[in-house]
């Protein structure tokens, strides 16, 4: 099925597709559209990858690497109980993913929070389930922290967020370590250090190590070697200073996957060689005794695991300026349940799921059904020229930023999501009802 879709799907014998050995039409029939659907085997095969893949080659150092899976992309608390499972770690970047994540049984020594602006209660939270990192974002955060702490009589396992400067990745808005945001402690400016030499001091503190994530989407190793360097050139700077080596180094997530057939993507095995050279160089030319790594992989484990199936409603033929035509496939859902192309201007493709078409292809867009002209889910594919009311449509790696970006506009109802594996379905996330809905709104 082209490299976009998971490993599993298939076209079964009358054409239409199926995933995890389960039919789209049966799923479509049970859970409705639009659906997520997820192909467990797939997600948790390049968990597995990026686990192995990054302990082989770092292992080639003799040295270690954990492998947080960075829940924002997509969490249920039976995808925390997969993470646990598969002996991953998990990110988690607000009290509500740490709640899931600790429903899926993730032990919380392998949780590490995130978060530019944690609240009081989500850092006392984080402290009493007794989470292995708190990754700091601010001296503010130092403070409260540490005063947090003290009151609790606990110590906080700390890492801090470094922005190192460097600029990777697609879209501006998901680019993290440039310095003009809102991410981390300058590392140009001595905010970094500065930070550092507080919560080593601070009693209620144990300062683990350093950590940065530089964007996400990203293809070029270069990126994380000139993060790894720098990375590496701080803990250093921080030993001569204090006599301290800093333990564990975090270089983030932000390998890039394919949205369409024309993306090329940053496969786990090449991204653990890539990354692993990098840092060994860096380790060469900075010095110092090798921290223990960690990498923050989300998209690149949920995203092509991931599809999203929808009913075709209207199709309309538009004529265009340049003398063509577009055929607008307009589907039941949108940008509630597909912020991406809306927000980044993300590509993707799609394909007719219920049959095979023998018709011409036409030019194409896939809309959804919201009061905006730029609701927007495909902006330029081809479909069969027969498109038309009733048939489903799969768009291929929607696993990741998908569902958890999901909203009610219009007050549409949030799909369902599901996994498939060996012919079998299983709920993750019930779909939204109309009672949920009312049940949200105080009547009058
Ligand atoms: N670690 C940290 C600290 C992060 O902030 C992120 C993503 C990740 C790891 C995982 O990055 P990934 O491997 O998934 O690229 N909504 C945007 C992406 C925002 C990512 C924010 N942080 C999108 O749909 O592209």
């Amino acid at each position: 099925m082209g490299e976009v879709f998971s490993t599993t799907v298939r076209r079964v014998a009358d054409g239409a597709l199926s995933v995890g050995g389960c039919d789209v039409r049966d799923l479509a029939g049970a859970y409705g559209t639009p659906l997520y659907i997820v192909d467990e085997e797939d997600l948790r095969g390049r968990a597995r990858a990026f686990r192995e893949g990054f302990g082989a080659a770092f292992g080639r150092y003799g040295a270690e690497v954990d492998v947080y899976y960075a829940s924002k992309a997509l969490l249920s608390s039976k995808i925390a109980r997969w993470m646990f499972e598969d002996d991953m770690c998990m990110d988690v970047a607000s009290g509500g993913e740490l709640e899931i994540a600790l429903r899926g049984g993730m032990p919380p020594e392998r949780i590490g929070l995130h978060g530019n602006n944690k609240s009081d209660a989500e850092l006392r939270r984080a402290l009493e389930a007794g989470v292995g990192r708190i990754i700091v974002d601010s001296m503010t955060e130092i403070e409260t922290l540490n005063a947090i702490a003290l009151e609790l009589d606990l110590v906080a396992p700390v890492m801090v967020r470094i922005t190192t400067g460097v600029h990777a990745g697609g879209h501006e808005y998901i680019a993290t370590a440039h310095e003009d945001q809102k991410f981390g402690l300058s590392l140009a400016s001595g905010a970094a250090f500065e930070a550092l030499l507080e919560c080593h001091d601070a009693a209620g503190l144990r300062l683990n190590g350093i950590h940065t994530h530089i964007g996400s989407q990203i293809l070029s190793l270069d990126a994380f070697q000139e993060s790894a360097e720098r990375m590496l050139g701080l803990r250093a700077a921080f030993a001569a200073d204090t006599g301290i080596w800093l333990d564990e180094v975090d270089l983030g997530g932000g390998f890039a996957i394919r949205y369409t057939p024309d993306d090329e993507e940053l496969a786990p095995h090449r991204a653990a060689a890539g990354v692993a050279d990098a840092v060994a160089a860096a380790v060469d030319k900075v010095g110092g005794p090798w921290p223990r790594f960690s990498i923050e992989p989300g998209r690149a484990i949920a995203g092509p695991a991931g599809m999203t199936l929808y009913r075709v409603g209207v199709v309309k033929h538009v004529a265009l300026e340049d003398g063509g035509a577009r055929q607008y496939v307009a589907v039941d859902g949108g940008m509630s349940d597909h912020m991406r192309t809306i927000t980044y201007g993300a590509s993707y493709t799609a394909t007719v799921a219920s049959r095979v078409s023998e018709a011409e292809p036409a030019r194409s867009r896939v809309v959804g059904k919201h009061c905006e002209s730029g609701d927007i889910v495909v902006k330029d594919v081809e479909l069969p020229s027969d498109t038309s009311r009733g048939d489903l449509l799969a768009v291929p790696a929607t696993g990741a930023y998908g569902r958890t970006m999901s909203n009610n506009y219009n007050a549409l109802l949030r799909p369902a999501v599901v996994s498939v594996r060996d012919g079998e379905a299983d709920v993750h996330i019930r779909r939204d009802t109309l009672e949920d809905l009312l049940s949200w709104d105080v009547a009058p």
